[in-house]
């Protein structure tokens, strides 16, 4: 049985993976932490001050969380202190978190961290970078979709879509919204929406004369982040202590 911690535990991820890992056979849900108590399909949730003692009582073999970048970082020091294996879904990371995040893992617990757990998107990033190899004389313009409750934009699966962007076509201006006078340069135009309950829309649009191409992935529910993360937290136990992404859980 691999025993499975959730940070973000009372969250709209946290609650869909709770409800993953309490229904999978090979698994056992042993808790959880977020910022105050509660429960978790009848398991305990602590307040996130108490995480050293929860992991040293509960001795998860996985902690994943899916909460707020602060806290993360702090999560993911104490799981590592407590040799627990990460999956990191959470989002909004400033370079100086990412840093410390890498020196927390690295040679420490084996960790799985992705912008996106969906195997869709995992997709939809490699066809971004197929087609950025081909159309990079094309103008490029990004667009994402979330309901209103998202704390961060752009989305962090846009940023990822823009990294892939800059790996494949160089480091070009990215222009975030556009109003007033903007004659079109070599930028790539960047478009947030928010409302709703919309859970995940993204398209990169490359527009040429006379043509244009939309890639684009549209996810219907956020059980398909929690499967995804579910299946990167079977796969990440054991393995060397390092920082992986979802294209290796996936091989791809
Ligand atoms: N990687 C992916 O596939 C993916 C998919 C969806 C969402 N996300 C990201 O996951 C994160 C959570 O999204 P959500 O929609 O569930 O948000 P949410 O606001 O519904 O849930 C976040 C939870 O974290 C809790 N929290 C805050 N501080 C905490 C702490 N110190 N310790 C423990 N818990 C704490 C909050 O109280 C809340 O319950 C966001 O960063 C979002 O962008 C990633």
């Amino acid at each position: 049985m691999i025993k499975v911690a959730v940070s973000g535990a009372l969250g709209r991820m946290g609650t869909t993976i709770g409800r993953i890992v309490d229904e999978a056979p090979d698994m056992e849900l042993v808790g959880g932490v977020d910022v105050r108590e509660g429960t978790l399909f009848g398991k305990e949730v602590v307040p996130a001050a108490r995480i050293d003692e929860f992991l040293k009582e509960k001795k998860p073999d996985i902690l994943i969380d899916f909460t707020v970048a602060a806290a993360a970082v702090e999560n993911i020091r104490a799981a590592a202190r407590n040799n627990v294996a990460l999956v990191v879904g959470t989002t909004g990371f400033s370079s100086e978190q990412r840093e410390s995040i890498r020196s927390a893992i690295e040679g420490n617990v084996p960790a799985v961290i992705s912008s996106n757990f969906s195997v869709g998107v995992n997709i939809f990033w490699k066809l971004v970078r197929e087609a950025a190899r081909e159309l990079g004389d094309y103008d490029i313009e990004v667009t994402e979709a979330h309901h209103r409750y998202k704390k961060d934009a752009p989305s962090g699966t846009a940023k990822t879509i823009l990294e892939i962007l800059d790996q494949e076509l160089g480091d070009r201006e990215k222009v975030y919204g556009r109003v007033g006078a903007t004659e079109r340069k070599n930028e790539i135009g960047v478009h947030v929406v928010r409302g709703g309950d919309i859970v995940g829309d993204h398209s990169v649009l490359f527009a040429g004369n006379f043509e244009c191409i939309e890639i684009s992935h549209r996810a219907y529910d956020r059980a398909v982040f929690a499967q995804g993360a579910v299946r990167a937290a079977r796969w990440v136990a054991g393995r060397e202590p390092r920082i992986y992404a979802m294209q290796d859980v996936l091989g791809i």
